[in-house]
């Protein structure tokens, strides 16, 4: 597949590096970014064109596909067009930040006939792939709970390090929909739907930014089970992400990608040595299945609707902790 990326920051430059890994599979045509000069010497890396425009970009007739990596606030603005210039996309995570954004996305994927993913490179972990195995056989019997937590620490330097950090209008939110967004579609993988989330949020260790640092919540799923979110990137030497699920049958705990309890009825799966180890190239997993869905004409793993749902529940939140109520994500 012949990719082109948008947006030659932190996350585009990873991109150019896994695309270029794809050999055979994949190969980086173009990239472009708005700033003076970072495509240019994105390109001089992979020996790929540059382009300073989306527009340049989506005109050629070289691509295939195309990678969105620019602040999350602009994602919809730059997938809609490719989409319609007939590109398949691939969507750095959020999807977008509000769901009026996501279902322009939704509408542009449908109209074209073209693929979206939308990135949560967790998915791919072969630790949280076992249990969501466990838990879609039944063998955790009836899931009673669940939690994700995403516990970190982002020194001000990070939020000043782009003007979109940390805002309204480009971040979207805060340690929840950037940070915690991954866990958040993890969560919604195992237990689907929520039905109600009550939340508070709280900016307790950063200055000169908009959004919340620390968010906690706790939600009934449509399934009944019970489960709490936490995100924060006000946590000083924290590095921790867990993912929990119980049921009445079993139970599963992810600790920075690592299955630390996986126990199914009497039998340990850790112990019986079934359980699963570190997953190192989860992110180029996903371009794997992106690129495979396209050529088996299938949804990818990651739909624009798990992106959707994923932001309704961040967003659920964040009203939750503004209003004092109880939320149903839209
Ligand atoms: N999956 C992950 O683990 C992960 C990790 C980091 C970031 N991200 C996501 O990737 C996205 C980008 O984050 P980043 O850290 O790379 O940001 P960044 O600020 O490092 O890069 C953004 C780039 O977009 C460019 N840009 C801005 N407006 C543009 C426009 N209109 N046209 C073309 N280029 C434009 C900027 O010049 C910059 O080079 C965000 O949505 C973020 O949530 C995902």
């Amino acid at each position: 597949m012949r990719f082109g990326i948008v947006g030659c920051g932190v996350i585009g430059a990873l991109h150019a590096k896994l695309i270029a890994s794809l050999d055979g599979r994949a190969e980086l045509v173009a990239v472009a970014d708005t700033a003076e000069g970072r495509a240019a010497e994105l390109a001089a890396v992979y020996g790929c064109a540059a382009e300073t425009s989306l527009e340049a970009l989506y005109a050629r007739d070289d691509l295939d596909a195309v990678v969105i990596c620019l602040p999350s606030g602009l994602h919809a603005d730059a997938a809609v067009p490719a989409l319609m210039a007939g590109k398949h996309v691939v969507i750095e995570k959020p999807i977008d930040i509000s769901l009026a954004a996501a279902d322009r996305i939704i509408a542009a994927e449908r109209a074209s006939g073209r693929t979206v993913t939308v990135i949560s490179q967790r998915r791919f972990e072969p630790s949280f792939q076992q249990v969501k195995a466990a838990v879609d056989a039944g063998e955790l019997g009836r899931l009673t709970s669940g939690s994700a937590e995403v516990t970190l620490w982002r020194p001000q330097s990070y939020y000043d390090s782009g003007g979109w950090r940390g805002t309204w209008a480009m971040d979207g939110g805060g340690a929840l929909m950037n940070q915690g967004v991954h866990v958040v579609d993890l969560l919604l993988a195992l237990f689907g739907p929520v039905e109600e989330v009550y939340a508070f949020a709280g900016l307790l260790a950063h200055e000169g930014i908009e959004v919340e640092d620390t968010a906690a919540a706790v939600v009934r799923f449509a399934g009944g089970a019970l489960g709490r979110l936490f995100a924060s990137t006000a946590a000083f030497g924290g590095k921790s992400v867990v993912i929990s699920a119980y049921g009445d049958r079993g139970h599963a705990v992810v600790e920075n990608e690592v299955l630390t309890s996986f126990k199914v009825g009497d039998e340990d799966r850790i112990a019986g040595g079934t359980a699963g180890r570190l997953g190192a190239e989860s992110h180029a997993a996903q371009l794997i299945d992106f690129i495979d869905a396209v050529g088996e004409g299938r949804a990818p793993a990651v739909t624009s609707a798990d992106g959707r749902a994923a932001l309704a529940l961040v967003l659920a939140v964040y009203e939750s902790a503004r209003t004092g109520t109880p939320v149903k994500p839209a």
